[in-house]
């Protein structure tokens, strides 16, 4: 009996023993499962964290970039628009000084204009046969005398207009280059030589040197720009002239010159002169030969819109 009771308590304890083990060892399990747990717990929370802090920087740094280029939009936006002022600004200043140098172009034409006008005879073409007169007192601005190779021999010194002399001399240069002989008998005659003429024509022909010869301060040998020609078998102002080769040449060419024939054959002022050439410039000349009309034909309106040219 008593083993009996001693072999019970033995068991009795085994199991107690046993189920402490159990026991302690379920507890240290519990335990170290727990610290585990615990590590990874903080292990997350320690990525969640450090996630959670870098995603807030990021969208930090978006909003700031994005208020950035707002910013910068913005200066750009306003830098353009001041651009724009400025080249609008630039345009106005580039427009008046544009019309300024239009004005100053517009003053300088004008004063050169006026300029040439002043130094130019105004009454180089006023059309001067017989009804209308010159200044008595008249002189050309400049005078200048013809050298002697070009004169006819035997008659005496003769002047022509300073601004004209070289298109008559270039003019006969070219018709003696062609073959041409031309001389000249008359150029400038002053208000009172004209006089003195016309009186020495009246004695001889009475009224009928009206045909031929103008009253002082009606002829335009007193603008110093008209010149009577001749060749060396002519001789003279004869209306034989027109039949020479010399005369042709003149026809066709003087125009180049600046001379246009006075008096053609059936003029309403004098006889035919084929020896009378007056200068009116290249432009006019040209004109009138192309458009085979006579000096005396257009309005004094259309001819004092050459004077400006008359020398070019
Ligand atoms: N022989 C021209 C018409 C003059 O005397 O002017
Ligand atoms: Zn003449």
């Amino acid at each position: 009996m008593e083993i009996e009771k001693r072999g019970t308590n033995l068991m009795f304890i085994a199991v107690l023993v046993t189920l402490l083990a159990v026991m302690g060892y379920l507890y240290y399990e519990y335990y170290t499962q727990n610290q585990k747990i615990n590590m990874l717990l903080e292990e997350r929370n320690y990525f969640l964290l450090e996630n959670a802090s870098s995603t807030h920087t990021l969208t930090e740094e978006r909003e700031l970039a994005s208020s950035t280029i707002a910013d910068l939009s913005e200066r750009l936006a306003l830098t353009l628009e001041e651009l724009e002022d400025v080249e609008r600004d630039l345009k106005k200043e580039e427009d008046r000084n544009e019309e300024f140098e239009d004005q100053i172009r517009e003053i300088s034409g004008t004063v050169g204009v006026l300029d040439k006008l002043s130094k130019t005879d105004e009454e180089l073409l006023q059309k001067y046969s017989r009804t209308y007169f010159l200044n008595e007192n008249f002189v050309p601005m400049k005078i200048r005398q013809i050298d002697a190779e070009y004169i006819l021999p035997g008659k005496k010194d003769q002047y022509f207009h300073g601004d004209a002399i070289g298109f008559l001399t270039d003019m006969l240069d070219a018709a003696k280059r062609a073959g041409h002989d031309l001389k000249i008998i008359s150029a400038y005659r002053s208000f009172d030589e004209q006089a003195d003429l016309k009186g020495q024509y009246t004695q001889v022909y009475g009224s009928g040197s009206n045909a031929f010869s103008a009253d002082q301060g009606y002829s335009e040998h007193q603008l110093g720009t008209t010149v009577d020609l001749t060749d060396p078998v002519t001789g003279g102002t004869y209306t034989s002239f027109a039949q020479t080769e010399a005369y042709a040449w003149l026809i066709e060419n003087a125009h180049r010159y600046g001379f246009i024939l006075s008096y053609p054959e059936d003029n309403g002022f004098y006889i035919y002169e084929p020896w009378h050439w007056r200068f009116v410039g290249v432009d006019l000349a040209s004109d009138l030969h192309r458009e085979d009309k006579s000096f005396y034909d257009l309005d004094q309106r259309q001819l004092d819109e050459y004077l400006i040219s008359i020398f070019d």
